[in-house]
């Protein structure tokens, strides 16, 4: 098929390429030129494991090409949206000026019996509204919501083989032009038995916007728990694993730390409420503000704990920062619990060295008043106290006498609890981590 994707993001661009590897003929649209110019030569323009080795191959097959202006998307049957819904500043609303913008930018391009597929993820009534739009603009074009789920530093995994496909079409009809047109897009994967789900455009959003909300709900579960651990001495990992074990709780996304980051979670959850409220529905959403306060308070937490473990005042004190990415695997700085608890230690006086493999340049560009080091070891050198707030693989195996023998004082906190406590104390460190004894 001839496909057009709209937005070369950390989704579109993964999903350009997916669709290349599919078999399908693609355009990726954007506006920002260095992008394209990026994508056109076969590089990724953000860390993504796997996205480089896909785009490299389309360069071979000729099944993937770039371009900033939308009329090179006007031979595809169908448009793929994929731009960005970010909080609106001061607000917790999106802002949908950049899927408007696609989708009317679209219009004059598309012809009777195209397809047009939403896969930002957007307040519930958007699609309805987008559709009344086309209907007026670009009529015989049809509008579908396929809302995605991938994960960063899994994009690719998960847009080839995702846990399921969701169609949100007119009136949730099964048999429409809409439905055969995505089937035939994602024909391999169904037909390894991937589930689909069709389903009208209202549920269609809010699959993406409640599956969100229940990820968050469940990181901020596990940390409320961590806060009654630290007031109780008990341990939060082990608390974890056994309520994990229950099959109906499950153990994934119970890991305690600093909490959750990143381009999704915290504004989704945002956006959800606000428009919740919209609806006159606020009171349902209410416990989203509890848990956006839970995830908040942990980036608080690790700076207190830190001020303690440096005798009670940052004034002065070098801290070194292990991870600036939201989460491994990923150059994504967005909302990141390290960059912001980083940020207020600085305020408080520390001097505060951050390190990561990858997002050290994103950084850069949003938190200016911090040093950066791309190599560990210098960055670790004279600490007055290490603070691991990225579970990066490297940070997760250093180990503890070398890293001694690096920094002033031998104070580390432990913000994702993935370092073994007995080794670390061991080896003479004073080890502290978040929820556990
Ligand atoms: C999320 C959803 O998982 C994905 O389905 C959706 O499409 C987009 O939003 P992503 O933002 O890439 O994906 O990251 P995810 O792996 O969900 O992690 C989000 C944040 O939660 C990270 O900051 C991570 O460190 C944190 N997290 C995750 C925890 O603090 N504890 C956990 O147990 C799991």
């Amino acid at each position: 098929m001839r496909l057009s994707v709209i937005g070369c993001g950390y989704l579109g661009a993964v999903h350009a390429a997916s669709m290349a590897k599919l078999g399908h003929d693609v355009v990726g649209i954007d506006v920002d030129q260095a992008k394209v110019n990026e994508l056109a030569a076969g590089r990724a323009p953000f860390f993504e494991p796997g996205l480089p080795e896909l785009l490299a191959e389309s360069q071979a097959t000729g099944r993937l090409k770039f371009s900033t202006d939308l009329a090179d998307a006007a031979g595809a049957d169908v448009h793929f949206v994929c731009v960005g819904t970010p909080q609106r500043k001061g607000e917790y609303a999106a802002d949908l000026r950049f899927v408007d913008a696609a989708v009317a930018g679209l219009a004059p391009y598309l012809k009777p019996g195209n397809i047009v597929v939403g896969k930002s993820t957007v307040p519930v009534g958007t699609a309805a509204r987008l559709a009344d739009q086309l209907a007026e603009d670009a009529p015989g074009a049809v509008l579908a919501w396929n809302p995605e789920f991938l994960r960063e530093g899994h994009a690719v995994q998960d847009t080839l083989s995702p846990d399921r496909f969701v169609y949100g079409v007119p009136d949730g009809a099964a048999g429409t032009a809409a439905v055969a047109a995505l089937d035939e897009v994602y024909a391999a994967p169904l037909s390894t038995g991937t589930p689909r789900l069709t389903v009208d455009y209202a549920t269609a959003e809010l699959v993406k916007t409640a599956a969100n909300s229940f990820l968050a709900t469940k990181i901020s579960f596990i940390n409320a728990m961590a806060e009654v651990c630290e007031a109780s001495g008990a341990d939060v990992s082990a608390l974890a694993d056994a309520i994990g074990m229950d099959d109906r709780i499950g153990r994934k996304f119970l890991n305690a730390g600093v909490g959750f980051g990143g381009g999704c979670l915290p504004k989704d959850i945002r956006a959800f409420m606000a428009r919740a409220g919209e609806l006159g529905a606020d009171q349902a959403l209410t416990f989203l503000r509890e848990v956006d306060a839970i995830n908040m308070r942990r980036r608080s937490k690790v700076v207190e704990m830190t001020r303690e473990i440096c005798g009670g005042s940052l004034m002065g004190k070098r801290v070194t920062i292990l991870g600036a990415a939201f989460k491994p695997e990923s150059d994504d700085v967005r909302d990141s619990p390290a960059l912001s608890a980083a940020a207020q230690m600085q305020l408080q006086g520390a001097t505060v060295t951050v390190t990561d493999p990858e997002a050290l340049q994103n950084a850069k560009g949003r938190f200016p008043e911090l040093t950066y080091e791309p190599v560990t070891e210098n960055a670790l050198l004279n600490a007055h106290a290490v603070v691991l707030l990225t579970e990066w693989k490297e940070y997760r195996n250093l180990d503890p006498a070398a890293t001694a023998a690096l920094v002033t004082d031998t104070n580390i906190i432990d913000g994702r609890n993935v370092l073994d406590p007995a080794a670390w104390r061991t080896a003479g460190w004073t080890y502290r981590s978040m929820g556990r004894p």
